[in-house]
């Protein structure tokens, strides 16, 4: 019985966030110095593509759980500023940042509410966040007006017509979708997701003044599928279709 996960309002994003606090030490560790596996194949090649050179310009890691993008980007020379409203995850990058004096500013908030940084940033980059939240079109908001004229907004996002891709690709050896229009809660183990069209998530950008610079949906190479596949069956499958879909917009 799935109906009582059709909406996306019956949770705050308050309550979303408490979930988040609860995420454990040993996870946040695991994703030391680079991310999962996912993150370092899939995602963070495509996000720095697309963010470009960073060396000297300002960057907002929106939503930055444990931090380690935004350590990513201060190695590659950017001047960042990260916000991540989830205490235990906040901490950790704190942490992180007393030891490596990487020289990034961490700032408890929760973009649901307008962030006291309007138009300071080159770049805004918010990987895997919209997705988990409830009420996102505030969040969306806040990272566009954290950016100035002409800055670029990354975002990254499960793509929402892949989002199962692993676990049906190995009950059926293809892929399979049979909810895709309608907005839903995806339970996690810590959090939960929700699922959007990506319509949704393009034309609410249009709505707030940005023009698409690109989509990406990245794939796995045959030789990193091949190298995991023993660890990770059906692995392959990321290697026909997206898991990840990566906006890059400007602010015009
Ligand atoms: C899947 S994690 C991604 C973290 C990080 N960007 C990364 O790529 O590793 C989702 C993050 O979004 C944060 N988050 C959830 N709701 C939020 C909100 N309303 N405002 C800002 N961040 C939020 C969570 O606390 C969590 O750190």
């Amino acid at each position: 019985m799935t109906t009582h996960h059709r909406t996306t309002h019956h949770r705050t994003n308050r309550a979303a966030i408490d979930q988040w606090n609860t995420y454990p030490r040993a996870a946040m560790e695991a994703m030391e110095p680079e991310g999962d596996f996912a993150k370092r194949h899939l995602l963070n090649p495509v996000l720095f593509r697309l963010l470009g050179d960073v060396r000297g310009r300002r960057v907002l890691d929106a939503g930055c759980g444990q931090g380690y993008f935004s350590r990513l980007l201060a190695d590659r020379g950017a001047h960042v500023t990260a916000v991540e409203p989830a205490r235990a995850l906040l901490d950790y990058a704190r942490e992180k940042e007393a030891e490596r004096r990487q020289g990034i500013r961490y700032v408890h908030a929760e973009l649901g509410q307008p962030l006291a940084m309007e138009g300071e940033f080159d770049a805004v980059v918010c990987s895997m966040v919209l997705g988990t939240v409830p009420d996102w079109k505030p969040a969306l908001r806040s990272c566009v007006r954290a950016l100035r004229p002409g800055g670029l907004l990354v975002i990254s996002l499960n793509h929402p017509a892949f989002e199962q891709l692993l676990s049906t690709w190995r009950t059926h050896g293809a892929y399979r979708i049979h909810r895709y229009l309608e907005e839903y809660e995806i339970p996690q183990t810590h959090a939960p997701d929700y699922h959007r069209p990506l319509s949704t998530y393009l034309n609410e950008l249009a709505g707030l003044g940005c023009r698409l610079r690109e989509l990406a949906e990245p794939g796995l190479s045959a030789a990193a599928a091949r190298d995991a596949e023993p660890t990770t069956p059906g692995i392959e499958s990321y290697t026909q279709l997206p898991n990840f879909a990566v906006i890059a917009a400007s602010l015009e």
